[in-house]
């Protein structure tokens, strides 16, 4: 029986497109994994699908003044076309949002419950009063206690990578509405991952010490050293999957619970539409589970996950967890909110038919063991040196020749040519590389066969051999042949779509690795070929200076914006502004409130009455210094007790750089009592 490969790629947020950081270290390499697994004979099924609960869909909805099912439904199919056209051979490609992976997560959950492995916990969580909503993970923003990054969220800090709960931040703040949450008391279901401990120790870091890769096997090992805590699979929060309980209302499961077992719900639709058995692939030992995945899931796929799944009962352990450092778009970090990236949709569209050109310019720099970086240039150069001058023009210049000297039949050539066990070698190479998922060396093994290919046809040289030693000229062409069609079958993997026109222009088809591997020849002599085709062509200065100028625009209209700024509140109509009185107004009296250091009781002549305003001022300001200063007022303002002094209003103020307030005033001196709109 053939071995089953359970591969899956990371879920994509539906909050956004995908772009070349999301290719070059999850998809591009997934998918040569999976068709080089097809090719190897594996029963292989490839799942992925859009992620389309959790923060940041409704983040994103708020901002764009839409519902959460809107920025699903248009992020989805986005997504899943620039995958279609970038040829990520996925089975299945399905979402988190379809009523099958709602019944298999809710399941999931309840034969956990069943057999009694989540804790009940009441604790207090950030709420925010304003918004009247629970603030869980990315609704909540501040400082990272482990790196003093200012805008880490509530489940992670992404500088540093640390992995937080709320009550860690220093100076949380929602991120809804900028405001200072409360706590609030609510209940949850939690997993102790703490119990889980010895399981994984003795999985992963016992078993898995040399096969996994380091950078994922060394951040398992520094968290169970760290120790883990028991951690909330529930969540307070209107947009996800229910908790399927009855004292559940108004919660939904962590969006870190059921977007994993969206590979399970999305395995099970591909199983029933292609008539196999789903359990096959998730509860068989016959069965290899491999995630790819960026470093930041990391825990999510080797602890939670699988404690969760350890916790059910019934499922198998990945074997591997291949994950990809970060990629860099020229020399700086890509970012969806900066708009610091090259979105797939759109390469797709600005070079069509070069799909090719990107998953090989993605490939050969892909973060494997660190963070790189992509630019332009190299993207024009490894397209002009490496595909045009060498892949292209070495299986150009067999085709050409063999149209112009033998009509397009193979010629007669030595069947045991020393030449021809680079081909075999080449495919071994490539199945070493890959079965330890080294993808750029598996490309570098591609391409130096294509560099043996040129050089071989350099120093042969039947253009003049074809004068006066024909025989020779004919072998030349003959393995030159077999070497091109060896680059048709092995490229397929990476190069999907030039693989498939090379096999068409060598009249071949597809075969297997094994084949490949085995074989010396690969077109008989006499076997007619197709006409020729150019596979690449060189990308001009202009196009790469486009692209360059699109991101240089990004870059200013980037430096307009203040990233420290809040988001924008919620939006209000005319009518809303209309109900506040702001006036003009001058502070006559000031004082300081006693045993209250920031207060200061003030009396305002607002034009309309002389009125008390206790305001929160006095480590910015000296009473002397704002006695006689033009201030602006909200007027009415619901009267409010401060200390036992009824503050009547509120006065205008902002925040200088250095933390100190500033009053907001006309900026020419006016009659009090003039209302502001
Ligand atoms: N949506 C997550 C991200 O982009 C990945 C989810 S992977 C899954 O980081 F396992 F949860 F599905
Ligand atoms: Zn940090």
């Amino acid at each position: 029986m053939q071995k089953k490969k359970m591969i899956t790629a990371a879920l994509p947020y539906a909050n956004g497109p995908v772009h070349i950081g999301h290719l070059a270290g999850v998809y591009i390499p997934a998918d040569v994994y999976a068709r080089f697994q097809r090719r190897l004979g594996s029963d292989v099924a490839f799942i992925c699908g859009s992620d389309e609960h959790g923060i940041p869909i409704t983040i994103r909805a708020k901002k764009e003044g839409v519902t959460p099912q809107d920025i699903v439904d248009k992020y989805h199919s986005i997504i899943k076309k620039s995958f279609e056209d970038l040829g990520i051979s996925f089975d299945e490609y399905s979402r988190t949002s379809s009523e099958n992976h709602k019944k298999t997560s809710q399941d999931f959950f309840l034969k956990m419950y069943e057999k009694g492995k989540f804790t009940e916990e009441i604790s207090e969580q950030y709420y925010d009063e304003q918004a009247g909503e629970f603030l869980a993970d990315r609704y909540i923003v501040g400082t990272c206690p482990n790196c003093g990054n200012d805008g880490a969220y509530g489940d992670q800090c992404e500088k540093c990578g640390t992995t937080l709960s709320p009550s860690e931040l220093i100076n949380p703040k929602s991120a809804l509405s900028g405001n200072i949450p409360i706590l609030k008391e609510t209940k949850n279901w939690y997993l102790p991952l703490n119990e889980y401990e010895n399981f994984l120790n003795e999985w992963i870091i016992e078993g898995h010490k040399d096969d996994w890769k380091p950078n994922v096997y060394g951040q398992v090992k520094s968290w169970l050293n760290d120790g883990l805590k028991p951690r909330a699979m529930t969540r307070d929060l209107n947009w996800g999957v229910q908790v399927p309980l009855p004292d559940a209302e108004g919660k939904v499961l962590y969006v870190w619970f059921d977007a994993p077992i969206g590979y399970i719900s999305f395995t099970k639709e591909w199983a029933e539409k292609n008539g196999k058995n789903w359990k096959d692939y998730w509860q068989s030992n016959d069965s290899d589970l491999i995630h790819f995945i960026g470093k930041d899931n990391i825990v999510f796929h080797c602890i939670i996950f699988p404690a969760m799944m350890k916790a059910h009962g019934d499922y198998i352990m990945p074997t591997n967890v291949p994950a990809f450092e970060f990629l860099n778009l020229e020399n700086d970090k890509i970012s969806t909110s900066r708009n610091w990236a090259v979105w797939a949709h759109e390469y797709v569209e600005e070079f069509p038919g070069q799909q090719d050109v990107l998953r090989y310019a993605l490939l050969s720099s892909a973060p494997e063991t660190k963070d790189n970086n992509f630019t332009w240039k190299d993207f024009q150069t490894k397209n002009n040196s490496e595909l045009v001058g060498i892949f292209g023009n070495f299986i150009n210049r067999v085709a050409v020749l063999v149209h112009k000297y033998y009509d397009g039949v193979i010629p007669t050539g030595n069947e045991n040519a020393e030449e021809l066990s680079e081909i075999s070698k080449t495919a071994k190479e490539i199945n070493e590389y890959l079965s330890k998922y080294e993808f750029r060396n598996a490309l570098s093994a591609l391409m130096n066969l294509a560099r043996f290919g040129n050089q071989y046809l350099q120093t042969e040289e039947p253009w003049k051999t074809i004068k006066d030693q024909p025989e020779k000229a004919a072998n030349s062409l003959f393995v030159g042949a077999q070497i091109a069609v060896g680059l048709a079958q092995l490229c397929e993997p990476f190069m999907p779509f030039s693989s498939e026109k090379l096999l068409n222009m060598f009249n071949t088809e597809k075969i297997s690795w094994q084949e490949v591997e085995n074989a010396k020849v690969l077109v008989k002599t006499g076997h007619q070929i197709n006409e020729s085709s150019l596979l690449f062509s060189k990308i001009e200065d202009e196009t790469i200076d486009f692209q360059i100028q699109k991101l240089e625009n990004t870059k200013q209209s980037n430096a307009k914006t203040n990233p420290k700024a809040n988001p924008m509140k919620e939006e209000i109509t005319f009518d809303d502004f209309t109900k506040i009185d702001l006036r003009t107004a001058t502070i006559l009296e000031a004082e300081k409130v006693e045993k209250a250091d920031k207060l200061l009781k003030l009396k305002v002549d607002t034009g309309v009455d002389v009125r008390t305003v206790v305001s929160g001022i006095a480590e910015s300001f000296t009473p002397e210094e704002i006695i006689g200063k033009q201030v602006m007022i909200l007027l009415n303002l619901a009267p409010r007790k401060i200390r036992g002094i009824e503050s009547q209003g509120m006065l205008l103020l902002t925040t200088k750089p250095d933390g100190k307030l500033s009053f907001v005033t006309p900026d020419e001196t006016v009659e009090n009592g003039i209302e502001i709109g």
